[in-house]
């Protein structure tokens, strides 16, 4: 063989070896700050995935919508653009699967416990299931908390949202919930819902104090309610392509690390919230609001009658059992 041939054939061999030993990629895209629950966990995994694969595995964790919004990442997971999300509850709509709505539904956990044996019990894992003819493996539930409502006057009752127009997530449960508050729901992508309230094109929002917080959404809104009155979680998904092509002894680590990301958001995600609840208090932007039992009750008799009129969308087998078990 000629030298020259030689040493293409070499520099060849080379880089294929170099190709074989390059890590695994996962880009795991989400659209909160680092320092929410989910943007903390993220890193987690990332930080486990490498330690348990021995950096056969690189997460690449890119936060705050850099690469993608809400509907754009949905897109970029089943093309396979990234590999790993957590989009909210109450974003899987637009994917055909509507049975996550469910979650939205005003007041339908009492508590985490209750949440939790929802989402760990045979219905959580069904719903996941449902995600797989879409191309998407569900892996895990994760935290953030019951949601706050926000606006620039006190929302005390009902009669107070009429006519407002609240930013919610492109959820139609969620869409519901503002009607039947006298509301106009506005869905809009995440990282558009600071600069939408800034300016006014919507009066006020609702969320978790954590993304309130991060988002600084509490500088734009001079009240906040503790309402409490739903609740906002996320599943993290993988492309399913992509996860059923990985070895088993790189995939077996990867689920271990998701184990251990999972116990340790649901282990912050309170405190992160008590904290940016506190937080926002001390900005002194915001006057926080906390219902009388009488404010409550009218609250609860206002959204109750979404879980009805939801029925046909979600399904009342659904709702039922999680209405059963969550108690
Ligand atoms: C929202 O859009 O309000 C939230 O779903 C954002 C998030 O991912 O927590």
């Amino acid at each position: 063989m000629q030298l020259r041939a030689m040493l293409a054939l070499l520099a060849a061999a080379a880089s294929f070896s170099a190709w074989a030993d390059a890590p695994i990629v996962i880009k795991f895209s989400h659209v909160v700050t680092p320092d929410t629950p989910k943007g903390q966990a993220a890193e987690r995994f990332g930080m486990l995935a490498e330690k348990y694969t021995k950096g056969r595995v690189k997460v690449e964790v890119y936060p705050d919508s850099q690469l993608y919004k809400d509907k754009e990442e949905l897109e970029a997971l089943q093309l396979g653009a990234v590999q790993m999300l957590a989009p909210s509850l109450a974003k899987f709509g637009p994917l055909g699967v509507r049975e996550f709505e469910a979650f939205d539904l005003p007041y339908i956990f009492p508590s985490k416990a209750a949440l939790y044996k929802v989402t760990e019990g045979p219905i959580g894992r069904a719903l996941l299931q449902k995600l797989e003819p879409k191309g998407i493996t569900g892996l895990a539930y994760w935290d953030n908390g019951f949601k706050v409502m926000s606006a620039n006057k006190p929302l005390r009752m009902p009669a107070d949202f009429r006519g407002l127009k609240m930013r919610i997530q492109s959820s139609k449960v969620l869409d519901a919930q503002m009607r039947a508050l006298g509301a106009y729901p506005q869905a809009l992508a995440f990282s558009e819902a600071y600069q939408a309230l800034r300016i006014g094109a919507v009066d006020g929002t609702e969320n978790p104090p954590s993304n309130m917080f991060t988002q600084r959404m509490h500088e734009v809104q001079k009240h906040v309610t503790m309402s409490n009155h739903g609740y906002l979680g996320y599943a993290v998904i993988v492309n399913k392509k992509f996860w059923d092509g990985l070895p088993g002894d790189v995939r077996r680590p990867l689920e271990q690390a998701m184990r251990e990301a999972t116990i340790y958001e649901k282990q912050i995600a309170q405190r992160d919230n008590d904290l940016a609840m506190e937080a926002i208090r001390r900005a002194g932007k915001t006057t926080v609001h906390t219902l009388s039992a009488q404010e409550q009750a009218a609250w609860r008799k206002a959204l109750l009658p979404v879980h009805k009129q939801m029925e046909s969308r979600i399904g009342k087998g659904l709702i039922d059992s999680i209405t059963s078990t969550a108690k």
